[in-house]
């Protein structure tokens, strides 16, 4: 367990997140090194001896710092825009092991991904492809691609985050897949590499996974008859976590079931996980400015917002919250809603908790390692916060608090006649 209490303090593997919040100040999140380690080796561990590459989805948590630690350990990237791929380089990943899977990738996206070397660029549409064929002749290059296809498949998540449905805009359908494949086979720019899908995030279940997997293995069978054979499978990312009392598969269960279904067949596989790799190494340590009993309910108003943390008001998430010091008079809790400074009624982060906590104390926002910073903004004028990262005892930045004069340091007032 990378954050648990001893004697009643609330750690970051050795460090005591107090330290931590008093140090770099609040709202900041922090990540453990070792907790993002043990999650991708759970990845490679069920893999081994297996052609494999597992692509971290970046757009999880782009933070260099976690992309360097994935980095170090071989692990490739999944990447949806020029910023993702500048970032990986930026943190020492190499785009040889890249997959683009951008949903509306511009021509310039496309350049530099090429220029960069990616390992594939995954398709969403037949006029991508021929944007992507034409691009590599002007730059004389082959461009890899992969198409992500759309596979019908309900992955049984919040509407939100389920991708692989008929009517979701994601992947090319399911019925004209082939004969695209087809015409990207004869192209003489691009280089048929790989095909894939990616049906949802936060899957409990493995069933649709490996449903979806059996589906997309018709295809390969068919195309191999037609004499187009493939390098890699890539089966997405989607492996849920658990943020409050959810039995997720383990990943050995998606693995497994993937590794089953594609038996003897020898395409090196893909797999892009993002939240399961990040989701449970970061907290967000927010600290407690009012205390405010109200008629309907009570509220703890804290210094971290939707601005912040963005799930519970757009999915209604659910984030665990906890006191840094474990309080042992629970009798004295009370029950209240955690919400932040800004206006707006949807500006929560957890409804009806019993917590015991005083003004000036702090709380730990728990399973905030993934879409968490990644999509924070500056509503109300309000800097972003720090990002640590904890290995043992050491706690260093990776990200320093935004200052206001930052937000608005690109903003001109023009001169009017
Ligand atoms: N591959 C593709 C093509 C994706 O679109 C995604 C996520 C992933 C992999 C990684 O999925 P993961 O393993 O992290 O579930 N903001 C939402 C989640 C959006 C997921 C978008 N695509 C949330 O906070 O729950």
């Amino acid at each position: 367990m990378a954050f648990a209490y001893r004697e009643g303090a609330l750690f970051a593997e050795e460090a005591p997140l107090e330290d931590i919040a008093r140090r770099f100040g609040t709202p900041c999140y922090v990540y453990s090194r070792a907790a993002i380690e043990g999650a991708y080796r759970e990845f490679t561990d069920e893999l081994a001896g297996r052609a494999s590459l597992v692509c971290y989805s970046v757009k999880a948590n782009s933070n260099l710092a976690v992309l360097s630690v994935l980095a170090r350990l071989g692990a490739g990237f999944d990447i949806v825009s020029g910023g993702e791929l500048a970032r990986v380089i930026a943190a020492g990943g190499d785009p040889a092991t890249g997959v683009f899977s951008g949903v509306g990738t511009t021509e310039a996206e496309i350049r530099g991904a090429l220029q960069a070397g990616i390992l594939s660029i995954n398709l969403e549409s037949e006029q991508e492809l021929e944007r992507v064929n034409a691009i590599a002749g002007t730059l004389g290059k082959r461009a890899p691609v992969a198409f992500r296809v759309n596979p019908d498949v309900d992955a049984k998540t919040h509407p939100y985050i389920s991708t692989g449905l008929k009517h979701n805009k994601f992947g090319v359908a399911w019925s004209n897949a082939e004969a695209l494949l087809r015409k990207a086979a004869a192209l003489p720019n691009v280089r048929l590499t790989g095909l894939g899908f990616h049906i949802g995030s936060l899957m409990i279940d493995s069933a649709p996974f490996v449903a979806a997997t059996q589906r997309i293995l018709e295809l390969v069978e068919r195309l191999e008859r037609g004499g187009i054979t493939l390098g890699h499978i890539d089966l997405g990312g989607g492996m849920g976590i658990r943020y409050r009392d959810e039995s997720p598969a383990p990943i050995a269960a998606f693995v497994r079931g993937a590794l089953d279904a594609l038996g003897r067949r020898r395409e090196t596989l893909l797999l892009d996980p993002g939240r399961a790799i990040v989701g449970n190494a970061g907290v967000l340590l927010t600290r407690v400015e009012y205390v405010k009993p109200g008629e309907a309910k009570n509220f703890l108003v804290v210094d971290a917002a939707m601005n912040d943390l963005i799930r519970p008001a757009l999915y209604d998430a659910w984030h665990e919250v906890k006191p840094l010091q474990e309080l042992q008079a629970l009798a004295t809790s009370t029950l209240y809603d955690v919400v932040g400074p800004v206006c707006e009624s949807a500006d929560w982060l957890a409804k009806d908790r019993r917590l015991a906590v005083r003004q000036g104390e702090f709380l730990a926002i728990m399973s905030a390692g993934a879409y968490a910073m990644a999509m924070s903004s500056n509503y109300n004028t309000r800097p972003r916060a720090a990002e640590v990262m904890v290995s043992g005892a050491e706690a260093r930045l990776v990200r320093r608090r935004e200052t206001v004069a930052e937000l608005f340091g690109g903003e001109q007032v023009p001169v009017w006649n």
